[in-house]
């Protein structure tokens, strides 16, 4: 354990907790009664096979999608209790296939800041664009980047709105085997230097057991297994 932060204990507030989180499209419950918590410097990882509402969690986390019942509380405070712009730059998601800007690699780097219009903090984008492999790249347009490399984008981009909790929609899936090392050293660091929280979901087992320490794997929405990964995973 980090000894730079506080150790853990049953008193601490989650910064993430979901209560009997539900979502219904069309009939169909695609999220059913969820309820984890993920604590700062802890990674959740959300296993599954396709279509188990891997995704849909995720989108409810920062309210992308509206929760059909229960809700998420971001350090204790029911999160509709925030404005969605707060919201989504506290608990910043990366989706699998992010939508970029037509622009180069450095303007949607600096997409949060710019919005806000906030300083843009050039050094940290440097430092976040070296260490995916990126840096070189930074006025390349984006139609010129392969999947791999676009969704390396999304992750800066999220990462520059320094957030509190980090939400990650299979984000190696479309990487070779070095550049999704590199990608996951990268996220151990941020995890552990800024204590942020994350939920992955990822379909590699051996991912989940490299990164998480908890796993929740869902099968038709429902909580199948909530544990650690060696309770959980597959071995
Ligand atoms: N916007 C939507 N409209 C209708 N059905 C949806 C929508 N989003 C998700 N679903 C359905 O919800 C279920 C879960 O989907 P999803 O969360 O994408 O699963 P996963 O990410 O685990 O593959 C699937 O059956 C999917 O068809
Ligand atoms: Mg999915």
């Amino acid at each position: 354990m980090d000894t730079d932060t506080p150790a853990t204990d049953s008193h601490e507030t989650p910064l993430l907790e979901t209560v009997d989180l539900t979502r219904v499209v069309d009939g169909t419950t695609v999220v059913d009664s969820v309820s984890v918590s993920v604590s700062r410097g802890e990674v959740l990882a959300v296993v599954g096979p396709s279509g188990a509402g891997k995704s849909s969690f995720l989108r409810l986390l920062n309210r992308l999608d509206e929760p059909s019942a229960g809700s998420v509380y971001v350090d204790g405070v029911d999160y509709r209790e925030l404005s969605p712009r707060v919201l989504r730059q506290r608990i910043g998601l990366v989706p699998q296939n992010p939508a970029l800007i037509p622009e180069t690699v450095w303007k949607n780097a600096v997409r949060g800041p710019a919005l806000r219009d906030e300083p843009i903090p050039e050094e940290r984008v440097h430092e976040l664009l070296s260490s995916v492999q990126l840096l070189d790249d930074k006025l390349k347009d984006v139609s010129e980047l392969s999947g791999g490399e676009a969704q390396r984008v999304g992750l800066v981009r999220t990462l520059v709105n320094d957030p509190d909790a980090l939400l990650l929609d299979e984000p190696t899936s479309n990487l070779d085997t070095e550049t999704e090392r590199e990608v996951e050293s990268l996220l151990r660091d941020v995890i552990n230097d800024e204590g942020l929280a994350c939920v992955i979901v990822t379909h590699d087992v051996a991912q989940a057991r490299r990164l998480a320490d908890t796993v929740l794997s869902l099968e038709d929405g429902v909580v199948r297994e909530l544990g650690t990964p060696r309770e959980v995973l597959p071995s």
